[in-house]
């Protein structure tokens, strides 16, 4: 999600700083931005340190002037029912999915405000909304967070000018989803009322609408990307629990 929003900003015409803390997957795409005509260029990090997130806003304003646009796509899963849920995981999970959001806004943030405003988007997940088809309490918790601390964001921010939204995607294939097999994926894409998973690129066209002026009188919203699976009913969300989805 982060390399397609990345490419689709570019091809607007922001200057995108990829921040990854695979240097590797950083490189690749600000190759492909370049190749494509766009101005981009990475920062390695491992987002659940302060000084890594007070560092990477630097570069951002250092390389570019200026900062207008934050887009917080880092995530990792967090499996586990709660009697499965060691320390390290917990802490881990959260740290990457929910303070690395909270700490790089604390130091992008005041920046934008310089600047005159700016729009931060927060990638959530629908299963921070129900609970979900895997047992996975650190991260439904960590996502469940991200979706109130954007609510929080916007209403301390709304004056300054500063836009923060949640965006949640439903099944979206992706390198997280790679190693997930076939009858999941098709568990995947029944539940969905479109019956599709869904592609990077439509989390990265949602992204650059809220990142955009045309959506410069929305703020403090959680907009499922997600094919029509939070606006399924109770058969929908039964079917996410099952071990055998086709009992019903
Ligand atoms: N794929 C889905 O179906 C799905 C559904 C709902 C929500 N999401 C959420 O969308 C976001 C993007 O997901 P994706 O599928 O594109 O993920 P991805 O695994 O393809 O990409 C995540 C990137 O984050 C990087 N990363 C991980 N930990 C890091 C750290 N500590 N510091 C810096 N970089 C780190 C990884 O190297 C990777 O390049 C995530 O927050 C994910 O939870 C994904």
């Amino acid at each position: 999600m982060g390399v397609a929003t990345a490419r689709l900003f570019a091809s607007h015409g922001a200057k995108v700083l990829v921040v990854d803390m695979n240097e590797k997957a950083a490189k690749s795409t600000v190759d492909t931005i370049t190749s494509e005509g766009g101005d981009a260029s990475y920062f390695v990090a491992d987002v659940v340190e302060e000084d890594s997130c007070k560092a990477l806003v630097e570069a951002a304003v250092d390389r570019f002037g200026k900062l207008d646009i934050l887009m917080n796509s880092v995530g990792i899963g967090g499996p586990g029912a709660a009697p499965d849920v060691t320390q390290e995981l917990w802490t881990r999970v959260l740290d990457v999915d929910l303070k690395s959001m909270v700490f790089i806004s604390k130091y992008a943030i005041p920046q934008m405000i310089k600047s005159g405003g700016g729009s931060v988007i927060n990638i959530s997940s629908v299963d921070g909304i129900r609970a979900a088809m895997t047992k996975n309490v650190p991260y439904a918790a960590a996502k469940g967070g991200m979706i109130s601390a954007t609510r929080a964001m916007a209403v301390h921010h709304g004056r300054d000018n500063v836009r923060v939204n949640c965006i949640a995607p439903g099944m979206i294939y992706t390198s997280m989803v790679e190693a997930v097999d076939d009858k999941k994926r098709k568990i995947r894409r029944d539940l969905a009322p479109l019956g599709t998973e869904g592609r990077a690129e439509d989390i990265a066209m949602a992204a650059t609408f809220l990142a955009s002026d045309e959506s410069r009188w929305i703020t403090g919203v959680l907009l499922p990307v997600d094919a029509g699976l939070m606006a399924a009913g109770p058969q929908s969300l039964l079917n996410n629990i099952l071990d055998d989805y086709e009992y019903i």
